[in-house]
């Protein structure tokens, strides 16, 4: 009789047990997944995306996003708090790409970068790739910025201090 009883009570409990493990499981795989998203992509610097983007690089080159580290004293490129967002990241072995480039708006291009990948608008995306919106430019356009004097994207985004030119869209071919 008393060891009918332990043997349900045992049962309980290991059922009990199992459901928790289940449980913490999921949970260790949801608080796993932003960081491994975050380390999916990697920056590669401005210089790849040039080989086919030629028209639009031309033209960041003559943006203050493209002179951003130029900006900063020596003392203060060896800031994180000037770094920050006058810097596009890290790539993948460690070192800083410096200035605001190519992916600090349209994300880091290891994954998206192939000619493959590109061509599918959509295998892009999935691939890292960013339309910038406003919300993009205000992760640096804000308060933080010391030399901060308010933000206006509709204006800023069509400013050529700012923004690249687009490549013109292809006239329909004739004959
Ligand atoms: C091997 C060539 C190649 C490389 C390298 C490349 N791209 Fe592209 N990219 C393309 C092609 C092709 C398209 C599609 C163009 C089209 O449909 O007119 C494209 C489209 C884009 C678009 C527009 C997406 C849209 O339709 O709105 C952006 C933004 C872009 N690339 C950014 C980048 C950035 C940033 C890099 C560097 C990290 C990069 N590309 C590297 C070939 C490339
Ligand atoms: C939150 C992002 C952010 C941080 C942090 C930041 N900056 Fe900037 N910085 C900007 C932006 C954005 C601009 C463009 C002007 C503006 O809106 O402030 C800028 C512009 C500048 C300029 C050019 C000013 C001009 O009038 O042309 C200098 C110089 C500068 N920053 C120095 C620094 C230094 C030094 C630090 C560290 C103490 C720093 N920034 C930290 C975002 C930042
Ligand atoms: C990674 C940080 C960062 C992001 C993202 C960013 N910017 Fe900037 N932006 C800067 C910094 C830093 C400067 C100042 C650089 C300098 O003075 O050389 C600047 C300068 C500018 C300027 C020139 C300001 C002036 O009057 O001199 C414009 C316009 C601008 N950004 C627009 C935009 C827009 C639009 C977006 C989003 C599509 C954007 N920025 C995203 C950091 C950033
Ligand atoms: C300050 C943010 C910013 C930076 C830096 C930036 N872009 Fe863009 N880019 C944009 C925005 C915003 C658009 C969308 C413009 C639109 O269609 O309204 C865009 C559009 C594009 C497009 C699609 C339109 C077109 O030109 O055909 C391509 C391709 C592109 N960018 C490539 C690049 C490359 C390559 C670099 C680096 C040399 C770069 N971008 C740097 C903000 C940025």
């Amino acid at each position: 009789m008393t060891r009918k009883l332990t043997v349900l009570a045992m049962m309980i409990v290991a059922a009990f047990a199992l459901m928790l493990n289940g449980l913490m499981a999921q949970d260790a795989a949801k608080a796993d997944a932003p960081k491994a998203d975050a380390k999916k992509f990697d920056y590669v610097g401005d210089a790849k995306c040039k080989m086919c983007h030629k028209i639009e690089h031309t033209s960041w080159l003559t943006t203050a996003h493209a002179k951003a580290w130029d900006v900063l004293k020596p003392e203060e490129q060896k800031k994180e708090e000037c770094i920050a967002c006058h810097s596009t990241g890290k790539a993948a072995d460690g070192t800083l790409i410096t200035g605001v480039g190519c992916e600090s708006c349209h994300g880091p291009g290891s994954e998206y970068k192939a000619q493959k990948v590109m061509k599918d608008k959509a295998l892009s995306l999935a691939a890292g790739l960013i339309e910038p919106k406003k919300e993009v430019c205000v992760k640096c356009h804000n308060e933080k910025s010391p030399t901060f004097k308010g933000f206006d994207f509709d204006k800023a985004s069509k400013d050529p201090k700012g923004m690249h030119e687009k490549t013109p869209k292809k006239e329909a071919t004739k004959g």
